[in-house]
């Protein structure tokens, strides 16, 4: 993997990250357009959904609706057969209402409420997440004879966005749960893994799925045959930093699997989110202020954009990701700190990691924020400041 992160990385090639054709006709649309925004491209999330089903036809692509909810590439998608992993009733709801079918969903989400259990089921959802008896227990009440996964607690490893302890559970425990479904008329059917979003360490998968295996063996000793492997999913994509190919990825994964199931067979399915369509999207933002807090000669510049973090750019929380910043604007470089507008002290990009800008950038210049799909549109939050959500236009 090419780990290219230094400060220098914050030097951004346009072209690694949109090409001519696609820039000529971002430009032309932005023309009488009001920033910031975020621009979406249809036409790319459905090339890189077809390129990814092309290169991965041993497993189904269940999309991982929480990485970017957009209604119109939804239904790109939905066109394109694929299925959907949903983490809510309100996620349920908008694949339905865009006319997804239940028998194509998967209800991830170990922590629910009864009443969304029920309410999913009424809707024809037959696949269910856990991983305590007390979700179990609730599934079997107003789920009966449902198939049921067991998410499993893998290591952080290399992750820029680790998950934490909050979902998932230790092998001993996801056991004891496939016997109790059985007990309980559910269908012990799957295991499933997360190896943190972002994740940059292939042997991330290899560890989980040593883990997989492990539980398989002890719940085959115990006549219960689990028959899918759920992947989920956690791929890197291109920031700053650059990653591989989603076919090297895709191709030592499945020498993984194979490696740990050999001759087992196993259905396979992945919940790609932020990988899938990282370059599908663009931000535009305008700058609101470029200012120093001092008048000595080296103090660092603050850059103000004109958007905010709590509403579009959750994932510079802590740094961890370090978006592509570019402007057209030229001339010598230095450092700057990034911020945003609100009178929130915390609403600041980049403090700690110092990207270069040009040193006359100025008010009224654009900066383009690129492989902004995942993760914002879903994030994109109301009110404080009075500042509206994230206005979102797809070409
Ligand atoms: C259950 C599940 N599946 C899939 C994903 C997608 O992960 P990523 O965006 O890292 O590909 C997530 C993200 O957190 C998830 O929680």
């Amino acid at each position: 993997m090419n780990d290219d992160f230094s400060s220098d990385a914050s030097i951004i090639d346009r072209k690694n990250y949109i090409n001519d054709a696609d820039w000529s006709k971002l430009q032309e649309f932005i023309q009488d357009k009001n920033p910031p925004f975020l621009v979406l491209s249809r036409e790319k999330a459905i090339s890189n959904y077809k390129l990814l089903e092309s290169l991965s036809n041993w497993a189904k692509i269940y999309y991982a609706v929480k990485a970017c909810p957009n209604e119109e590439i939804l239904k790109e998608f939905i066109a394109l057969w694929s299925y959907f992993d949903i983490a809510s009733i309100y996620e349920l709801d908008r694949v339905l209402s865009l006319w997804a079918t239940s028998d194509r969903l998967s209800y991830w989400n170990t922590i629910k409420k009864e009443k969304d259990i029920k309410y999913a089921y009424d809707k024809w959802v037959r696949m269910f997440a856990t991983d305590s008896f007390e979700d179990l227990e609730k599934i079997a009440r107003v789920a009966p004879k449902t198939k049921v996964y067991f998410r499993l607690l893998t290591p952080a490893f290399w992750a820029d966005r680790p998950l934490s302890r909050k979902f998932g559970c230790e092998i001993p425990l996801a056991y004891e749960l496939a016997l109790k479904a059985k007990e309980l008329w559910l269908i012990p059917y799957w295991i499933s893994f997360h190896v943190w979003s972002q994740q940059n360490d292939l042997y991330a998968w290899d560890v989980a799925l040593s883990k997989a295996k492990e539980l398989f063996d002890q719940l085959k000793e115990s006549w219960i045959t689990l028959q899918m492997l759920n992947l989920w999913w956690g791929l890197p994509s291109h920031y700053i930093k650059k990653t591989e190919t989603i076919s090297n990825y895709l191709d030592t994964i499945k020498w993984f699997i194979e490696c740990h199931f050999k001759d087992e067979k196993m259905d396979l399915i992945m919940e790609p989110g932020r990988s899938l369509v990282w370059d599908i999207g663009v931000i535009v933002s305008e700058i609101s202020l470029v200012s120093k807090k001092s008048t000595q000669e080296d103090e660092i510049r603050w850059v103000y954009l004109d958007l905010w973090k709590f509403s579009w750019l959750i994932e510079t929380l802590d740094e961890s990701i370090k978006y592509p910043i570019y402007t057209e604007v030229t001339g010598e470089l230095s450092p700057v700190i990034l911020a945003w507008p609100t009178c929130d002290s915390a609403d600041i990009l980049y403090e700690n990691y110092k990207y270069l800008l040009p040193e006359n950038l100025k008010s009224w210049d654009l900066v383009y924020i690129f492989s902004t799909w995942a993760y914002t549109q879903s994030y994109s939050a109301i009110e404080f400041n009075w500042f509206p959500p994230l206005k979102i236009f797809v070409i």
